[in-house]
């Protein structure tokens, strides 16, 4: 019997979208980043709030066998539609076109393989390199649409496993909305622990910084075992994950808070002793912390988490959403503030857009 992934429709062009995600608990060190394996293998199991607002687009179309493949940055497109595509910067396209190849390698083994090329335009609606995970989003979304330009419907698994092969980690978490918890028991995808209508949750994301991060979070995850507090994180962290779940679970927000703030800042420490050290945090990222425990002092339940950035991800119930987001728009060191919150899974349509 053959087995091999039938296509699912007629090849042709398509706009995919995929949220980013905000990790509750972080991946943060991992043991195969190099090389064309299945993707980055973690020391330790992360989970994560899929977002809403905060997402990548991404429009693939096909191109002739022998075409070299065409890559478009667009800057951040509102609500999937711009036609203002330019070119990408050098290491963008490169990481893109090696991703295709991976992409093209994968549908060998289908029953449908393609030899053709892509043209693809890809943008965020939100600052990249900055701390929300955009290679989680646009990874996804790059997968997803490439995926369905060949003709395939891949399952969320699937879409998970195959995302992660791009070497970022966080993308394995992005293939569904809600809540989700990777790796899984076999390792390679993720899996949604709770639905994105089972809690909604508010992230208000207070942009400190909107350059690129100085160091990669390949570079911070390589490191990462350097740090002579890696062996106790990585001891503390089973219990750790235990308490987000079971405050997912339970709906206890303040315990969930507690365990997220906790997290947040360990994976700083981490990489401020890593050797050489790694600094995301600015001045910004202070203020907006001493913000958050004051929000608290004055009986507001608000927790702050930050990814591998400087910007801070305030994560709050939505009735508290308005108060906490007059706050943080008031700090001097605050550019904006992105109003996110729980979101649901990546989607495909058909037709290029951008
Ligand atoms: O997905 P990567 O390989 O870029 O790693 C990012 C890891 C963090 O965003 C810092 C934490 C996480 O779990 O999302």
């Amino acid at each position: 019997m053959n087995s091999a992934l039938e296509p699912a429709h007629e090849p042709g062009p398509v706009t995919a979208e995929a949220p980013s995600n905000i990790a509750f608990i972080k991946y943060w060190g991992a043991r195969d980043l190099e090389g064309d394996s299945e993707g980055p293998v973690p020391f330790n199991r992360s989970l994560s709030m899929t977002l809403d607002a905060c997402r990548s687009i991404c429009s693939a179309s096909p191109l002739p066998e022998g075409s070299d493949d065409e890559i478009h940055w667009v800057q951040e497109p509102a609500g999937g539609r711009s036609s203002a595509a330019e070119e990408a910067p050098p290491a963008f396209v490169e990481r893109t076109k090696r991703h295709l190849d991976r992409l093209r390698e994968w549908s060998r083994q289908t029953a449908a393989p393609y030899a053709g090329g892509f043209r693809i335009a890809t943008g965020n609606t939100f600052p990249s390199a900055a701390g929300i995970a955009s290679s989680a989003s646009g990874f996804t979304a790059l997968t997803l649409a490439a995926s369905a330009c060949m003709g395939f419907d891949l399952t969320p698994r699937m879409l998970s496993a195959l995302s992660r092969s791009s070497g970022s980690g966080s993308a394995a978490r992005s293939a569904w909305g809600g809540y989700v918890e990777w790796p899984d028991g076999d390792g390679n995808a993720a899996v949604q622990i709770l639905d994105e209508r089972a809690w909604e949750l508010c992230d208000l994301v207070a942009v400190v910084e909107t350059g690129a991060k100085k160091v990669s979070s390949r570079d911070g995850h390589r490191r990462a075992t350097s740090s002579p507090y890696f062996a106790p994180r990585l001891a503390a962290l089973d219990g750790r994950l235990e308490r987000v779940r079971s405050a997912l679970c339970g709906r206890d927000f303040e315990a969930l808070g507690d365990a997220v703030e906790e997290e947040g800042i360990d994976l700083h420490l981490i990489a401020m002793s890593s050797r050489p050290p790694v600094y995301y945090w600015s001045p910004g990222t202070i203020e907006v912390l001493a913000a958050v425990r004051e929000l608290r002092a004055d009986g507001v339940a608000a927790y702050a988490t930050m990814d591998a950035g400087a910007n801070v991800h305030v994560i709050c119930q939505p009735a508290d959403a308005g108060q906490v987001e007059e706050r943080l728009v008031a700090l001097g060191s605050v550019e904006r503030v992105l109003r996110d919150r729980t979101g649901g899974p990546p989607v495909w349509r058909g037709g290029a857009e951008l």
